[in-house]
């Protein structure tokens, strides 16, 4: 869905940041081994894709401003006969050039002979500082070899600058292309939430219900999870990043599902929880219902020129009130805010920003304040309260409820756009899936 010209657009962008007696250099992910002689799947470092669209391992991109044989060069794998009688198809040089729009593309093994020339006479080099410890050594070999030469003339760099604060302020802008995938990855979500709603019910499996979500993500394309899913019934609800998903669900219990599709390399991030039985307990809707409105609320914040703590401060007033009314906490509200006495029941952060990586790249503070939300930045909402049963001096009528509620956010001119607003949210609305 991302075109190549908006790859080129991106790589231009960067070479003006970095100016133009400067070389930029990334590597792309490597291949990484599970158990045995059995691989993960792979998957591209997402500075590198951004970058160039290019999803094979062992490639590194260089960007020259003004080299006038071409300014994007593509280090890649060579194509092999044999190889891809195995393993499939490698776009080698010709494909470098013709498909991603490469200037000039070298055989990866030539790296280490072409890297110095490239090095001479420029004043400083841009590249991921300490990412990758034998692309850190080859660098400072390379610039070695540079400086051996200084008699003859030639003229080393003189500055190691780390490429990511540039690269990660342009990612945390999202284009409209990019935001079209972020939706087709959230579309292919919500299936998986719904389809799980449709099917729990108690005496299941927490790894039955994973595999519903599973199913769905990938029938519609979406081979991977953009993070491993958490599936968590009843007291499991209650641990924010319970991934072990192979209890029993049974009547009564909650069902926290934190689960996301990645699409073409865009991750989907998204929090449903629901009553493994279809129907909420008084208690369970109580707090349901508080969560919601605290999601709401914050929701409500998310547009320019908010400030990025907007959202957690609106969260802790709705919370710690809701709990109040509902006598699980005692006390004036401003001072239980102030004493962080909703600390055992909500402790983390209202979101983060999301993209091609779920906890995605850019600051969230900007010359010593927090940073704005501005048009084309995209964000999670995700309040929570999880009553953990060893939370002491709580009702146990309350305890084992773990509720959170996670939305995608795309800040517009006007305000926000909730991307994930067509995945059932109201307590009604998830009680009337479930009846079907
Ligand atoms: N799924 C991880 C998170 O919500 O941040
Ligand atoms: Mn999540
Ligand atoms: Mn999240």
């Amino acid at each position: 869905m991302i075109n190549m010209t908006e790859y080129e657009k991106r790589r231009q962008e960067l070479m003006q940041k970095i100016g133009p007696h400067s070389i930029a250099i990334l590597p792309s992910a490597k291949e990484v081994l599970r158990n045995g002689d059995a691989f993960f799947p792979f998957r591209q470092q997402s500075d590198f894709y951004y970058l160039t669209g290019f999803a094979e391992p062992d490639a590194v991109v260089v960007l020259i401003p003004n080299r006038k044989e071409g300014e994007y060069i593509l280090f890649n794998r060579v194509r092999d006969k044999e190889r891809e009688i195995w393993d499939g198809p490698r776009a080698g040089q010709e494909g470098a050039n013709k498909e991603f729009l490469a200037h000039e593309s070298f055989p990866i093994s030539e790296l280490e002979n072409k890297l110095p020339e490239l090095l001479v006479g420029k004043e400083s080099i841009h590249y991921p500082l300490g990412l990758n410890r034998n692309f850190d050594d080859l660098l400072m070999a390379s610039l070695n070899k540079v400086r051996a030469k200084l008699r003859s003339g030639l003229q080393s760099p003189l500055a190691l600058i780390d490429i990511t604060p540039s690269l990660h302020e342009m990612r945390l802008f999202k284009s409209p292309s990019e935001i079209a995938t972020l939706q087709k990855a959230i579309d292919i979500t919500r299936l998986g939430h719904i389809r799980a709603m449709e099917v729990c019910e108690p005496g299941m499996n927490e790894y039955q219900v994973e595999a519903e979500l599973l199913h769905e993500f990938l029938r519609h394309g979406a081979k991977y999870c953009a993070y491993n899913p958490i599936v968590g019934a009843g007291r499991n609800s209650c641990i924010l990043h319970y991934i072990n998903n192979n209890q029993v669900i049974s009547d009564g219990d909650l069902v926290l599902i934190d689960a996301g599709a990645e699409y073409q390399h865009y991750a989907a991030d998204i929090t449903r929880t629901f009553p493994a039985n279809g129907r909420f307990s008084g208690e369970q809707r109580a707090i349901y219902d508080l969560v919601l409105a605290s999601q709401l609320a914050a929701i409500e914040k998310a547009k320019p020129g908010a400030l990025w703590t907007d959202m957690q401060t609106v969260i802790l007033k709705v919370i710690t009130q809701g709990l109040v009314d509902l006598n699980i906490l005692k006390g004036d509200v401003d001072n239980l805010i102030e004493q962080r006495a909703y600390f055992p029941f909500y402790m983390h952060n209202s979101g983060h920003w999301l993209g091609l990586d779920v906890h995605d790249v850019g600051r969230y503070r900007v010359d010593d304040k927090w940073r704005t939300l501005q048009p084309g930045i995209v964000l999670t909402v995700e309040p929570g309260i999880y009553i953990s049963q060893d939370i002491p001096k709580v009702d146990k009528r309350w305890h084992n409820i773990g509720v959170r509620i996670e939305d995608n956010v795309v800040i517009t001119d006007k305000g926000c756009d909730v991307l994930s607003k067509n995945i059932p949210k109201t307590a009604s609305e998830i009680e009337a899936i479930m009846a079907n």
